[in-house]
């Protein structure tokens, strides 16, 4: 039971009148006057450093926004470093659910943390909203009311790229990934769509995670010789692995593809060798609308870097937890209200349309990218409003 529930809990008891309830000022509690404690469940070191740091900075930046208060109250911020390790990931949740008490927990970006978070946040019903992680199982099969997510579904950034290789009329693919849910995942939706079309995979190359040792299978790649191949990497291993492409001499004979992770927040790294690559994400620096121009300069004059899909994700996490909280005058006790208005809760987000599922996953549309004279330009729309399948979510049925 969180503190304001006890409290007002409690209040009522003492009363002695239970009809007294609907007299009495909820809103007005002490305890909503408290600070709100929002965990931040992300990596600051390692190679999704850059990630973290993004999605922290945004939530500050649309904090500013509110006046650095959410539906009333001052906001406490209490962040953990996660290593996107998922070993530590129990240890490091119960330090911000159960020892810091946070209202709201929010993060991470590896998928196997999530993983390991969601069995915790589901036990002990903290409101969380994943503002990375992919894993399908989020807003799949270990859905849950109090689990919300402001980023993507491994599905809605992977699927849809299988169709962009196909038109490309390229019908041979080698898959290379970082071997963890998320990466494991992502191939398997790329292979549905693809083999659906008519498209062979000739090869599956995983690697363990964060390796950035390449070359021995970009060796391989060169030999296989296929018509295209869809990787996910994402963070520092993504600028590596795109120069060490480009440098194996395989850029300009085998076209490279992936979710969009491949090139977010690392364009500027990769440099030349990133020209050319085709991507799908639900994002892309380039959309030209007043919301993503206003969002970018703001990030831009916050933190001298540029904004990237991390960042929109920490962004909207706060609009959105803003107009919810609104609407219970900040009180996170009232979980089901709470809940009820993050459900309807819209945001003019810097990604264009967004709205929760049923399952709570958003519904987005996914745009198909290509890096061209070092900018990610939009060439379409690969999937409008997609929504993700859900499989194995009680509440999506
Ligand atoms: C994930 O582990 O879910 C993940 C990590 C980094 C990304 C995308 C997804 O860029």
């Amino acid at each position: 039971m969180s503190r304001q529930t006890f409290s007002r809990r409690a209040l009522l008891a003492a009363t002695g009148a239970a009809a007294a309830s609907s007299l009495l000022p909820r809103r007005a509690f002490p305890a909503s006057k408290a600070k709100i404690r929002i965990g931040l469940l992300l990596p600051y070191s390692g190679t999704y450093a850059a990630l973290g740091n993004n999605i922290t900075d945004a939530m500050k930046l649309a904090a500013r926004e509110h006046d650095n208060k959410l539906g009333g109250r001052e906001i406490d911020w209490v962040a953990v470093d996660d290593e996107s390790d998922p070993a530590k990931a129990p240890a490091n949740v119960n330090k911000l659910v159960v020892g810091e008490k946070v209202d709201v927990l929010t993060g991470p970006v590896h998928s196997g943390v999530a993983m390991a978070m969601m069995q915790i946040v589901r036990q002990e019903k903290t409101l969380t909203i994943v503002t990375n992680a992919g894993a399908q199982a989020v807003t799949g099969q270990l859905c849950a009311p109090n689990v919300f997510r402001t980023s993507f579904s491994n599905w809605q950034t992977s699927y849809p790229c299988a169709d962009v290789v196909l038109k490309d009329g390229r019908k041979k693919a080698v898959l290379m990934f970082w071997n963890y849910s998320f990466g494991q995942e992502s191939m398997a939706a790329f292979k549905e769509g693809f083999t659906k079309g008519g498209g062979t995979i000739v090869k599956e190359i995983p690697v363990p995670f964060p390796t950035t040792e390449f070359q021995a299978n970009l060796s391989e790649i060169a030999a296989l010789k296929p018509d295209a191949v869809f990787v996910f990497f994402a963070g520092a291993g993504a600028a590596k692995f795109v120069k060490d492409y480009a440098d194996a001499g395989l850029r300009d004979k085998v076209p490279l593809y992936g979710s969009g992770f491949l090139t977010e927040g690392v364009l500027r790294a990769q440099g030349a060798a990133a020209e050319g690559i085709k991507t799908t994400l639900h994002y892309a620096d380039s959309l030209d609308t007043p919301v993503n121009q206003k969002f970018r300069e703001a990030f831009k004059k916050a933190t001298s870097r540029d904004a990237d899909v991390y960042a929109v994700a920490g962004y909207d996490t706060v609009h959105l937890l803003a107009s919810a909280l609104a609407k219970v005058q900040g009180d996170t006790g009232a979980q089901k209200e709470l809940i009820a208005a993050l459900e309807s809760a819209r945001t003019d987000s810097p990604r264009g349309p967004f709205r929760f599922s049923k399952a709570h996953n958003p519904v987005q549309n996914v745009y198909v990218r290509q890096v061209k004279g070092g900018k990610e330009v939009v060439l379409g729309i690969a999937q409008k409003d997609a929504d993700d399948p859900a499989f194995g979510c009680q509440m999506a049925t």
